[in-house]
């Protein structure tokens, strides 16, 4: 029987009930891992509040043939406009998390990003996914790592190459800082006393193991210690991208090439002239300049560039109305980060699934109560932006 894709747990209608469950299911420092932005949390802030400034009108009217959810993007059909962002150490906030949200992308068919610093390797996402995964890299320092991962990633089958260009320096993030989280994790007093007293998370992890950099392992020393381990994150990837780093990817990778972390006008004028197929302007999810603006204001200064590169956003989406105003705004395409690791904490093995089909479904209400049929219809209904 063909499972229904859009059932949700009705005990969890909204992004918020997920997060308030996780929070109380994950140690707290996984959830600050998680939930924090850098420095005040002003941008972390902002990337949902200006979300909440964009509003839209429907047409009642309108001759209406029923809604078709379902969005192209680099020639394979999603059924919905919404995928999964990249995040690091994903396995320390709920144990085998990548594993959980790549399966229940693939059910759901939306794409699911695996970050460099993962706890899944690109062969074990490969698999589960069959092959239907993009991956997000952080720019090696030696050209012999990067073209082991560009090799691999070519033997697996992944769809579409993610370069991130916004890590040019560390977030200042407090949270993390307290926690001894920064890079590399510390497991400290503190923290033991955290996971003690969430049992079940304990438990998991213990079974599943300690969470490890999976893609990474081939390139590192195996008696490595938690010191060693940051000297080794801070040798390998070179944190500032230029020009002739992604031109030079850019001549290797024959797939889709994507840039992660775009705000400016002249950042996305390079990236077109460097014949990336897209970007996803994003700050990080707030987590890298206090001062920056909020991603959907990012986008409304950048779609004028639309019709020479695909323009994704993620950044601050916590319903199926931010998913709507992206797209009225001028995205082709939506991410979000946050929301499916609070599904996938809040909910273990069901909550990739929940997630997602909370998040269409609220979507679908959207597009109907619009009375828009397809999804580029959105950009019909824009009355007011931040
Ligand atoms: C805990 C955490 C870890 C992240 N790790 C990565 C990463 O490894 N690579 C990356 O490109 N982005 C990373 N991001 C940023 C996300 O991909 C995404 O841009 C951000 O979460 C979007 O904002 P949202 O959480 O409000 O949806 C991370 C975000 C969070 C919250």
């Amino acid at each position: 029987m063909k499972q229904d894709l859009m059932q949700y747990h009705t005990q969890y209608p909204s992004i918020t009930d997920l997060k308030r469950k996780a929070k109380k299911r994950i140690p707290k420092f996984a959830f600050d891992y998680l939930e924090g932005g850098c420095n005040e949390e002003i941008n972390l802030f902002k990337n949902e509040s200006d979300f909440h400034q964009v509003t839209l009108m429907p047409q009642y009217l309108k001759k209406y043939q029923g809604v078709d959810m379902s969005t192209e993007l680099f020639g394979h059909r999603y059924d919905a406009p919404v995928g999964i962002s990249p995040i690091g150490l994903q396995g320390l906030i709920w144990p085998n998390a990548p594993e959980i949200l790549a399966k229940a992308a693939l059910t759901h068919n939306i794409p699911f990003i695996l970050s460099t610093v993962s706890t899944s390797s690109i062969e074990r996402i490969a698999t589960v996914s069959e092959g239907k995964f993009w991956f997000q890299l952080y720019h090696p320092a030696e050209k012999e790592v990067l073209d082991d991962i560009l090799n691999r990633l070519q033997a697996t089958g992944c769809q579409v190459l993610v370069v991130l260009v916004d890590v040019p320096s560390f977030g200042f993030r407090y949270r993390e800082i307290k926690a001894g989280l920064s890079m590399p994790p510390k497991m400290n007093l503190n923290n033991v006393f955290q996971a003690a007293i969430r049992p079940e998370w304990s438990i998991r992890t213990l079974k599943h193991g300690i969470p490890a950099f999976a893609t990474l392992q081939k390139y590192m020393d195996k008696s490595l210690n938690m010191a060693q381990l940051g000297q080794f994150m801070n040798a390998t990837f070179d944190k500032r991208v230029d020009m002739d780093k992604i031109a030079a990817i850019r001549n290797k990778w024959k797939g889709k090439l994507v840039l992660k972390g775009i705000v400016s006008e002249q950042d996305i004028q390079k990236a077109i002239e460097l014949g990336a197929d897209g970007v996803i302007v994003s700050n990080h999810g707030g987590r890298q300049i206090d001062a920056g603006e909020s991603s959907i204001k990012s986008l409304i200064r950048l779609k004028q560039y639309g019709e020479k590169i695909k323009i994704m956003i993620d950044g601050g989406i916590r319903s199926g109305p931010d998913i709507g105003r992206s797209l009225a705004c001028g995205a082709d395409f939506t991410f979000a980060g946050r929301p499916f690791m609070y599904g996938v904490s809040a909910l273990g093995n069901e909550g990739g699934n929940h997630t997602i089909a909370l998040l269409k479904s609220q979507f679908k209400q959207v597009m109907e109560q619009l009375c828009c049929e397809k999804v580029t219809d959105l950009r019909e209904t824009l009355i007011s932006v931040p």
